[in-house]
């Protein structure tokens, strides 16, 4: 092959390179699944019944008393969740006895987490930029994973450890635990292109459309999220605390949990939270 001839073959294989289309970007698996969600009559009843029910919660704020018990609102990160189309940032009321826990939560944890478990799908959780210069992509944990289980200290040590300032898990403000399927995170922004029309489309809605949307949307999530075992406890566990970034103090206090243990033992929805109960 003489080189002029090479050369031919270099530049044409250039041209097809630069023409070539880009591989389409993987969607977001919870994207696919509400692509595919079928949705069945009764389903959109129920969902139908919900939207009539509906209404947009704005918080008020100056009132003209403040109010006695102002809840915290968590600090705005750059990226929002998609799920903050219609749900307030601590979106739980429902379950008086959880709701607390579970909004405490969403502060470091990603409502998919909870709410996005499809029993077919192996997803691997890993921390996930909410803010900052890297928001929206995956964050390294704060600590390399290497875990030895400490011995027991002396309980003045004890004693003084519980006043120490707590060192969050989350390796930044604002990252919360998320699910990732191929690499990829499994959840949307708010800013992406199908959550925009979403959100034009259920302003633009009917109750019926409204429904339809509704029903779509929930398919593919859980209504209940995981037990607090799922990850607090030892065997079975969702969350691989030591590739999230957990010291071995930080595993023990996770997998030990008081409260918990409390949530453990109590079934009934008319027992309440005590401090002695839950001293045990
Ligand atoms: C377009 C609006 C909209 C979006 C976006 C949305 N939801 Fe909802 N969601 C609703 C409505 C309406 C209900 C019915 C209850 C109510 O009025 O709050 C609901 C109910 C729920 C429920 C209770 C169970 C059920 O299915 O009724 C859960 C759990 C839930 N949403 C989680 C999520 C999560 C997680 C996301 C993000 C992945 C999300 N939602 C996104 C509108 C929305
Ligand atoms: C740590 C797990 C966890 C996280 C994170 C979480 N949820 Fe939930 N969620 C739950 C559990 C558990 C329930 C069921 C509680 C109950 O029985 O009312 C629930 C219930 C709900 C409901 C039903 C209505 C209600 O008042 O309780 C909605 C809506 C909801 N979640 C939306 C969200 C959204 C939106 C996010 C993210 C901002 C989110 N959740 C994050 C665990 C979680
Ligand atoms: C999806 C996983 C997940 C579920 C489900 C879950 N937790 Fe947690 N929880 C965590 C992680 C991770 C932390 C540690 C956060 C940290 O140390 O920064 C935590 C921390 C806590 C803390 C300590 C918070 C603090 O500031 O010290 C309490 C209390 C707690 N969880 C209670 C509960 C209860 C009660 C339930 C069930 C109703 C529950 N959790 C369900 C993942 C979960």
């Amino acid at each position: 092959m003489n080189k002029k001839y090479k050369l031919h073959l270099v530049f044409i294989a250039i041209c097809l390179l630069m023409f070539m289309p880009y591989p389409a970007a993987a969607k977001p698996l919870y994207q696919t699944h509400v692509a595919q969600a079928k949705i069945n009559d009764k389903t959109l009843q129920k969902s139908l019944k919900q939207v009539k029910k509906h209404k947009a919660i704005t918080i008020i704020d100056n009132l003209s008393v403040p109010p006695f018990h102002k809840r915290v609102t968590l600090p705005e990160t750059k990226k929002q969740s998609f799920c903050l189309v219609c749900h307030l940032p601590l979106p739980h009321r429902n379950d008086e006895r959880r709701r607390t826990f579970m909004n405490m939560h969403s502060r470091y944890i990603a409502c998919e987490t909870c709410h996005f478990r499809p029993e077919t799908t192996t997803m691997a959780y890993r921390w996930l930029a909410y803010d900052g210069i890297d928001a929206g992509n995956a964050l390294s944990p704060r600590r390399a994973a290497k875990v030895t289980i400490d011995s027991n200290s002396p309980s003045a040590r004890k004693h003084k450890a519980q006043f120490k300032k707590r060192v969050p898990l989350s390796p930044q403000p604002g990252a919360r635990i998320a699910p990732f399927y191929k690499n990829i995170p499994v959840l949307l922004f708010k800013d992406t292109p199908f959550s925009q029309k979403i959100k034009k489309d259920w302003k633009d809605a009917n109750e019926n459309q409204r429904a339809e949307i509704k029903a779509k949307l929930h398919a593919p999530l859980n209504k209940e999220g995981p037990t607090c075992k799922k990850c607090h406890g030892k065997d079975e566990t969702m969350l691989d605390l030591e590739i999230l970034g957990a010291s071995a103090a930080q595993l023990k206090k996770i997998q030990n949990n008081t409260i918990v243990r409390f949530f453990d033992r109590f079934k009934k929805t008319d027992e309440r939270i005590r401090i002695n109960k839950l001293l045990q």
